[in-house]
């Protein structure tokens, strides 16, 4: 990023813990991962401790609970919050919900999702525990851009790591989460220097 770019606009959109989203933010104070900044967090759980770390760390949260509500109604009221807030770029970042095509045509290209295994394998919910009862000997997280289909889109970038034999599923996941904590940060730095084309399902560094 050139010193007169603006930074980019983040939304961050979350369910649970938020730890990925804590990473990304003590990355951008730290200066880390530059070229960004946090817009808002917006949460789908009203007990997301998540959220609440938003909220105390000074940051503009918003909450919309999507239990019982329609998908589509309930996208309809995040768009509006990212949109307001000219967010760039959202960040899935244990969002635990299929996005509405309509969503995913609001940004283009420009909602990324982390996943806690080496994608294809392993979609969808306890990704860790999946990889460890399969047996594989890597395992690993990817970012990706979201499409309509789950832990689907185009790869960005991958870490992997050696199962050993000591790890058991609760090991294997906390491992994986510190890759994660370095991989999102290093996506968004690669998506916001901008330099970069997608051929199909391939992303490709210009
Ligand atoms: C992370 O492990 C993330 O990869 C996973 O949820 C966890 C959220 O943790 N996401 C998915 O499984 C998406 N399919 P966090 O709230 O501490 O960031």
């Amino acid at each position: 990023m050139s010193a007169a770019q603006k930074p980019l606009r983040l939304g961050i959109l979350l369910s649970g813990r938020g730890s990925n989203f804590l990473a990304i933010a003590e990355n951008i104070r730290s200066g880390r991962l530059s070229g960004a900044e946090i817009a808002v967090v917006i949460a789908n759980v009203a007990e997301a401790p998540g959220l609440a770390a938003a909220s105390e760390m000074g940051f503009e949260t918003e909450l919309f609970v999507s239990k019982g509500r329609p998908r589509a109604e309930h996208d309809a009221d995040v768009i509006a919050a990212l949109k307001k807030r000219n967010v760039d770029l959202v960040i899935l970042a244990g969002y635990m919900r299929l996005l509405s095509p309509r969503f995913i045509a609001a940004f283009p290209n420009r909602i990324l999702n982390i996943h806690p295994s080496l994608l294809p394998a392993f979609p969808g919910l306890d990704a860790q525990t999946q990889a460890f009862e399969y047996g594989v000997k890597l395992a690993g997280c990817t970012v990706h851009f979201v499409d309509e289909h789950l832990d689907h889109g185009a790869i960005i970038l991958q870490r992997a790591i050696e199962v050993a034999e000591s790890d058991d599923a609760h090991s294997l996941a906390e491992r994986i989460l510190v890759e994660e904590h370095i991989a999102y940060s290093e996506a968004i730095a690669r998506v916001a220097s901008g330099e970069f084309e997608l051929r199909g399902r391939r992303y490709i560094k210009k």
